[in-house]
């Protein structure tokens, strides 16, 4: 990969990567296309993080299929798809790794300990690997999102970080790999998620001055209380770049949510909430 990247930056070639660990659906082909828009050429990496994921998380019954997502990959003009396997990423004797600190703590941080550093790892890796220009992350992981941002400022990687809108179903579910584990009614269960980001939307646009974040937060969260099927993990209205908690809402806030669906299929979703602007009065 790495001696195939060279070749192309020898010949002034633009190069994207869209990291992914495969599955895809329509929001990993929309992270493609708009990669495609961009650059000359495309790799998209196909890995299941083995160090991202806690020992009592879904590593083994994570959704894979080499081929079929070979397939629409190469529907979609992508130059190269890049499948590494875990022991030539993580042979003997790799001990290193790689912490952002504060933004990694909150947030999805303490129930998936350890997560954030296992991201910065590989994507880490796969950027010496594929020597990109730019790299295209979807905005549904947003924590995510701005912990490569800032690992990448940070590291003085000259590396573009992209974020890409979250691509939805009709009736408004994030796209997500991990959808295919809803059964049964917990697929309209999981619309709890999109409901609860609607009704926060619609107060912030009606109110007629800066709501209270509290005052929102508690709002939600004795909403969420019945939504059945639905436990919450956290929800959070947060600056959009230092991912702290805001007092209130502002056009840079953020809410940010994740919740177990059955207790058995954790799902996180987020939206602008835009908000009381005063600039615009
Ligand atoms: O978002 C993902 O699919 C993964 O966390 C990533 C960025 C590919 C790293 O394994």
């Amino acid at each position: 990969m790495l001696a195939q990247a060279r070749i192309w930056r020898e010949q002034g070639l633009t190069i994207g990567l869209v990291p992914t660990m495969g599955w895809f659906h329509e929001g990993h082909l929309s992270l493609m296309r708009d990669a495609l828009n961009r650059a000359n050429r495309v790799v998209v990496s196909l890995f299941v993080n083995p160090i991202q994921f806690g020992p009592s998380e879904d590593l083994a019954a994570y959704p894979r299929d080499l081929e079929r997502d070979r397939k629409l990959a190469a529907a979609e003009g992508v130059h190269v798809l890049y499948a590494p396997e875990a022991a030539a990423m993580y042979p003997q004797g790799f001990q290193t790794s790689i912490r952002v600190a504060d933004l990694s703590c909150g947030l999805c941080g303490p129930s998936r300990p350890g997560h954030f550093d296992g991201v910065c790892t590989v994507v880490m890796k796969l950027f010496q690997q594929t020597r990109p220009h730019f790299s295209i992350f979807g905005e549904k992981d947003f924590q995510q999102l701005a912990v490569i941002r800032r690992m990448s400022r940070d590291l003085d990687l000259d590396i573009e970080i992209i974020g890409h809108p979250i691509v939805r179903e009709a009736d408004g579910l994030a796209m997500s790999s991990r959808n295919i584990y809803l059964k049964g009614q917990e697929r309209q269960q999981a619309l709890s998620l999109v409901r609860t980001i609607d009704y926060a939307r619609q107060r912030v646009a009606e109110a007629a001055q800066p709501l209270v974040v509290r005052d929102l937060l508690a709002e939600l969260g004795s909403r969420l209380v019945h939504e059945p099927g639905c436990r919450v993990d956290y929800v959070a209205i947060i600056d959009e770049t230092t991912l702290r908690p805001a007092e209130t809402v502002n056009p840079s806030c953020r809410l940010l949510l994740a919740v177990k669906i059955n207790d058995r299929v954790r799902l996180i979703d987020n939206a602008p909430l835009g908000g009381w602007n005063e600039t615009a009065i």
